[in-house]
């Protein structure tokens, strides 16, 4: 009798917990509960993975990954089986405890890909032998001539729930595993992984090729398992901050990101300490479909970001701070996807601000609101939200809402508390729930609990729940002030009168003064104004990526046909997809001038683009 009850009240703690404490998702029980997620086969109520171990060969010829994983799970007592996610995974052999079991491979969605099923007997230690299609979306192996080292080169992006198609596991934010890694690459070749590299050097196969591995201790969400393969060298830029790339890009890199160590330093004293180890960023070859991706403990870099003069590395700054948030306290589901990237560019403008001072920062916020401006003019009401309600949003995901509203939510939070109240507050907020998945619902009561206390004056006048749940900007929005842009409007003006473009003081200006005069200028400008802007900057060929693509959309906007090599090198040498998809958007609705130079660009360009971007461009090139 007395077992009984005891056993009965050790099954209905969890559920207890859960209820008294809705904002401890996710704590130290593994087998805490889950928001449900939409994105996901997995059935983490009933069986989860804790421990992924990755022994994998890449084969260049075949475009695959093969080998094995074995997975820790952690179970219910009762539990039979448990779910992965997988997509266009071929499994050779599943093993329970060690003896072959039964699994099914479930009917594939487009998007989703298949459930994986696997029989327990028991077990909680399963063994997958596999190999990953030629065709896998997390991965672009790219040929020589698409490198800087004119060698052979492969990388992974995970976010937001492409690993399934390398690795099956259960590819969902809230289940967060550790892993450990084998990866054998040919011989001239180095693997680097979102992990502690064990050999620097490689070890030597019996088959004459190396391998590396690597582990991962801290429990982190799937999608951010990382690896890439190439022609790679390090170079420290601090004692715990390095770069890696190909030799021809290491100095030009190092250069760019002499800041990391001040960066680390800034956020540390403002969220707590780093706590992953060393960082260091991965400059990858320009096909790389992002920005940057915050891989723990090794960033992925495009090379697009390399200014020269280092007017881009905000970009560092974004992705180092996803080391408290995202990677430290991680959205448990992609619907909550501002809780990563908004903190994220909170916190990467108050980086910025620390390192290279208010004006600056003021200025990255100007140009963060106009974008709010206009998206708020393009996305539906249900797109506009933060929290994304349905499946609607997600098609529109726009990063004005989640990155830049996100971040203008908590700048307005500050303006109201205070910056000393909202530091104490995030520093708590990441010390309280690191290594967890959190959920805006989460989120708002704990600050409610931390925070508002009750205070109804307060509570009314910060508007939370408007800010999470409702479309639109709330009336309590802080706008920025930049100084530093006082006298562009003016410059336009000039401009637009029919002025020379010589006349605004372009060579003084700094990338976002440029980037401002840029996006001030009307949708629709007569060829001759765009003839002049372009002589006068030489905006064809400027080497700030940024800039350029400001030139670029706003010259195929307007069927600006002499730009038209400019445009098609800039869709060539690059394949970052926050490029590349508006110019095709753009050229199509171009009449025939637009879709002939899509079509021809893409057809030669198409091969060298990222399987995910290329998704991208196919629907664009694909309307109506
Ligand atoms: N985590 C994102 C990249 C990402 C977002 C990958 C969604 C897949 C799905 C990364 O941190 C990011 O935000 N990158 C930005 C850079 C930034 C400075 C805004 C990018 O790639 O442009
Ligand atoms: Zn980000």
């Amino acid at each position: 009798m007395l077992r009984r009850t005891l056993l009965q009240s050790a099954l209905a703690a969890p559920l207890l917990a859960a209820c008294a404490t809705n904002t401890t998702l996710g704590a130290a029980d593994p087998m805490a509960p889950l928001p449900h997620d939409t994105s996901s086969y997995a059935r983490p109520d009933e069986a989860r993975v804790r421990h992924v171990s990755l022994d994998l060969t890449a084969d260049f010829d075949r475009k695959r990954f093969s080998g094995k994983a074995t997975l820790d799970i952690v179970a219910r007592a009762d539990a039979q089986e448990i779910v992965l996610d997988s997509k266009g995974l071929i499994i050779q052999r599943v093993r329970a405890g060690g003896r072959d079991t039964t699994f099914t491979l479930g009917d594939s969605d487009p998007t989703k890909g298949a459930p994986l099923t696997i029989q327990l007997n028991g077990a909680r230690r399963i063994e997958i032998e596999y190999e990953s299609a030629e065709n896998a979306s997390a991965l672009q192996w790219l040929e020589p001539a698409q490198t800087a080292s004119n060698k052979r080169f492969l990388f992974s992006q995970g976010q937001a729930i492409h690993n399934r198609t390398w690795i099956p596991t259960q590819d969902s934010p809230g289940i967060r595993q550790t892993y450990d890694a084998r990866i054998v690459v040919p011989a001239d070749l180095k693997a680097v992984m979102s992990a502690e590299m064990l050999t620097p050097n490689g070890e030597r196969t019996q088959d004459g090729k190396r391998a590396y591995r690597f582990r991962m201790p801290q429990p982190i969400p799937p999608y951010l398992i990382a690896i890439a393969i190439g022609d790679l060298v390090h170079a420290d830029v601090g004692p715990r901050t390095g770069v890696y790339a190909e030799p021809s890009v290491i100095e030009r890199g190092v250069y760019e990101c002499a800041d990391m160590e001040r960066m680390m330093e800034v956020a540390e004293s403002l969220y707590g300490p780093y706590r992953w180890g060393r960082y260091d960023v991965l400059i990858l070859p320009p096909s790389f479909p992002y920005g940057g991706m915050e891989n723990p403990r090794l960033t992925f870099l495009t090379p697009t970001f390399l200014a020269g003069d280092r007017s881009l590395v905000s970009l560092v700054a974004h992705e180092l701070a996803h080391s408290w948030s995202g990677n430290l306290v991680t959205n448990a589901v992609w619907a909550d996807g501002w809780l990563n990237e908004g903190f994220t560019s909170y916190i990467e403008g108050r980086i910025g601000e620390a390192l290279f001072g208010q004006e600056h920062a003021r200025m990255a916020e100007a140009l963060s609101w106009a974008d709010i401006q206009t998206a708020l003019g393009s996305v539906s009401p249900d797109g506009q939200r933060l929290h994304w309600v349905g499946e609607v949003s997600a098609n529109e995901n726009s990063s004005a809402i989640t990155y830049d509203k996100g971040a203008t939510f908590l700048r307005t939070v500050e303006g109201i508390i205070g910056r000393e109240r909202i530091d104490a507050y995030l520093r708590s907020y990441f010390d309280r729930y690191a290594f967890q998945p959190m959920t805006t619902q989460a989120f708002l009561a704990d600050f409610r609990a931390n925070v508002v206390r009750g205070d109804a004056n307060l509570e009314s006048r910060l508007m939370l729940d408007q800010w999470a749940y409702e479309p639109g900007i709330p009336s309590n929005a802080a706008a920025p002030q930049a100084e530093g842009f006082s006298e562009i409007p003016g410059y336009v003006e000039a401009f637009l009168a029919g002025g020379p473009p010589a006349a605004a003081p372009w060579e003084t200006w700094n990338t976002m003064q440029r980037q401002r005069y840029l996006q001030s200028l009307p949708r629709e400008l007569p060829a001759e104004r765009l003839q002049a802007l372009e002589a006068a900057f030489g905006l064809d060929d400027i080497g700030n990526m940024e800039v350029r693509y400001d030139w670029l959309i706003l010259a195929v906007r307007n069927g600006f046909a002499p730009s038209e090599r400019a445009v098609e090198t800039f869709l060539t040498v690059q394949g970052r997809g926050k490029f590349i998809r508006p110019i095709y958007t753009a050229l199509r609705a171009q009449g025939d001038w637009g879709r002939s130079v899509a079509q021809r660009v893409y057809a030669r360009a198409r091969p060298t683009y990222h399987p995910i971007v290329q998704a991208g461009v196919d629907r664009i090139m694909n309307a109506a």
